[in-house]
Formats: structure tokens, sequence, C-alpha cells
């Protein structure tokens, strides 16, 4: 319904189901025409896919399979999938990741994309009349700017937006940095955060050139830009008016110094720029906890 109300339209159609439901997932596909898939059913936890690794490969990589079987028998050809920059080997440089930049995910989450890429590939080159947009994200961040739409984390969040978000409406204490010891211009991650409606018009961007080209593309999104964890909690200061309290904690495991993207496919394949700064992530965010959390008075 907020869907619908945030693009003052009709809400959309929605049917549950579980990826991994042949039979759902099949007569969906055969009850409705459609024209293409936008695939973004998936599990998507690194703390989580380590001590759940099984569920990880029947989600992201099982329910892909579902979803391709359904496509193929009711002759839908075109695909965009919802990948992340976690297959990179993120451990190996510091500079722009390219898309050509070697693999190596270091996790069942990063392992499971990149074996659902490998899936979509192998499709494409076994079907010439299929393509498929395999776009590979970023760090995703920030809310619809209505404030209608957001996300809500497990608790407590792994992600930093989140968290910094749950600081903010005072539901934790404090932001935990972990490691200002990094290689970076003030010791804390960068990363490169890339707000929703950007990654949305990704999409449609993906999806026009698939209908334009008849093949398909692999293509990061981000802004090619990269922010400190200091940078966006100051940031979030200036957009919730509130000060963002934090401690510095030891480096958690599996982190990088620094990952941000080389945006120059982005640019030639789709069209695409990203538009939205970190002020404009933590706004919508900002007003989206307002939103899901009631009793957080406004600043
Ligand atoms: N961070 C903190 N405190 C927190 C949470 C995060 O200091 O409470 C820091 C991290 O150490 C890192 C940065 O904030 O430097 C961003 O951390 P996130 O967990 O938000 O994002 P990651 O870059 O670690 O992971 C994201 C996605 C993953 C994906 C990965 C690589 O969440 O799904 O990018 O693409 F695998």
């Amino acid at each position: 319904d907020r869907i619908g109300q945030a693009a003052g339209r009709p809400a959309p159609r929605v049917v549950e189901a579980d990826i991994r439901d042949r039979t759902a997932i099949h007569d969906l596909m055969e009850r409705s025409q459609f024209d293409a898939v936008m695939h973004f059913a998936g599990l998507k936890s690194v703390s989580d896919s380590v001590s759940r690794p099984a569920e990880y490969f029947d989600v992201n990589v099982g329910g892909l399979v579902t979803v391709i079987q359904a496509m193929k028998s009711n002759g839908v050809r075109k695909l965009v999938f919802s990948s992340s920059a976690t297959v990179y080997d993120l451990g190996a440089g510091q500079g722009a990741i390219r898309e050509d930049a070697p693999f190596g995910p270091n996790n069942p989450y990063g392992q499971s994309k990149l074996m659902a890429e490998q899936v979509l590939q192998a499709q494409e080159a076994a079907a010439p009349d299929w393509s498929v947009g395999i776009l590979r994200y970023f760090n995703p961040a920030g809310a619809h700017p209505s404030g209608l739409i957001g996300e809500c984390p497990a608790d407590p969040p792994d992600n930093l937006l989140p968290y910094i978000a749950q600081v903010a409406a005072g539901q934790r204490q404090y932001l935990g940095i972990f490691g200002d010891d990094w290689d970076t211009p003030d010791g804390t991650g960068v990363r490169d955060y890339v707000h929703i409606t950007d990654l949305a018009r990704g999409h449609l961007a993906s999806l026009d050139a698939l209908e334009r080209d008849g093949h398909g593309h692999v293509v990061n999104l981000g802004t090619g830009r990269g922010l400190s964890v200091q940078d966006v909690r100051r940031a979030y200061e200036h957009a919730c008016g509130r000060e963002i309290p934090f401690r510095i904690l030891p480096r958690r495991p599996g982190d990088v110094a620094s990952c941000y993207c080389d945006t120059q496919r982005a640019r030639d394949v789709l069209g695409f720029e990203a538009r939205q700064d970190v002020d404009a992530i933590c706004a919508s965010s900002w007003k989206w906890v307002r939103h899901l959390y009631p009793e957080v008075s406004p600043s």
C-alpha cells in the first residue's frame, strides 16, 4: 500500500510465496504475463551466512534456479539480478573496483552471490535469446524520501546506517566503530554508500538496456566516492540534529579498509550516475526512522 502511496499510483499486486516453492513461482508466472523479472529475493547478512551457510545457498542459488525454470517454461527471457560487491576480492587493493577485478568472496553470502551470477551466465550462454542484467551493489543506504518505505533490520543491525539510525532514535546508546586504525584518512572504514532511490533508477536503466541491446551486462552500482564511518556519523548528526555518540571497538572480522566502485561501465552501458549524496541518504533515513518509531520526538 505504501509503495502505491509513494508512487501516487494504485498499489502493486503482491503475491506472498517462498522463492524456493517451485509450484507457487511457476503458477504465478503462468497466471500473469511477465515481460521481465527483477529478482531481489535473497538472504543478505554476512555474519548470518557464516553460521547458516546451507540456507544461503538454498535461498540465493536454489531460489534463483526456481525463478529461471519458471521463466523458461513461461517464455520470459529478461532478468535483472541483485548482486553485490561482495563477489570481489575486497582485500586485494584500495583503488576503485572495476567489474573485471578479481573475485574472492570470503563468506558464504558472497559465495552464494557469485554462484548465482555463474548460474545466470551459463543460462545466458545456453539460450541466446536470454538477456540478464547483473547489478553489483556497493552499500545501499537510505530510505524513500517520502519516509514511507525503509528497512526494518534484524536486531541488532549488521549495517552501519540502520545502526546509526537506531542510536539517533534513542534505541541504542552509542555507535560502536569497528576500528580507527585502518589505512584510511581518518582511520575508520571507507565505503561507497548509494541511495536506494539511485539503485532503483539503476534497475530501470538495466531493464531499458536489456530491451535496447538484446544482450546482458554486469555493472557496479555505487557513487564512486568513498566515505568513512566518521563521515557518515557526522552527516547523520547533521540530518537529525542530535549527537550520535560513538566508541571505538576492535576491528570486525572480515572487514576491509576501503571499498568503492569504478562507475565508468555504469555510465557507458546504463547511462547511470548516482544523484544523491550522503546528506540525502541520512535525511531520508531519519524521516523513515521517525515513521518507524513514532515515539521519537521531532528534532
Ligand atoms: N561499521 C561500524 N559499526 C557498525 C556497523 C558497521 O563501524 O555498527 C563499519 C564497518 O566496519 C564498515 C562500514 O561501517 O567499515 C560499513 O559496514 P556495513 O556492515 O554497513 O557494510 P559492509 O561494507 O561491511 O558490507 C556491505 C553489505 C554486504 C556486502 C558488503 C560488500 O552489507 O552485504 O558490503 O559489498 F557483502
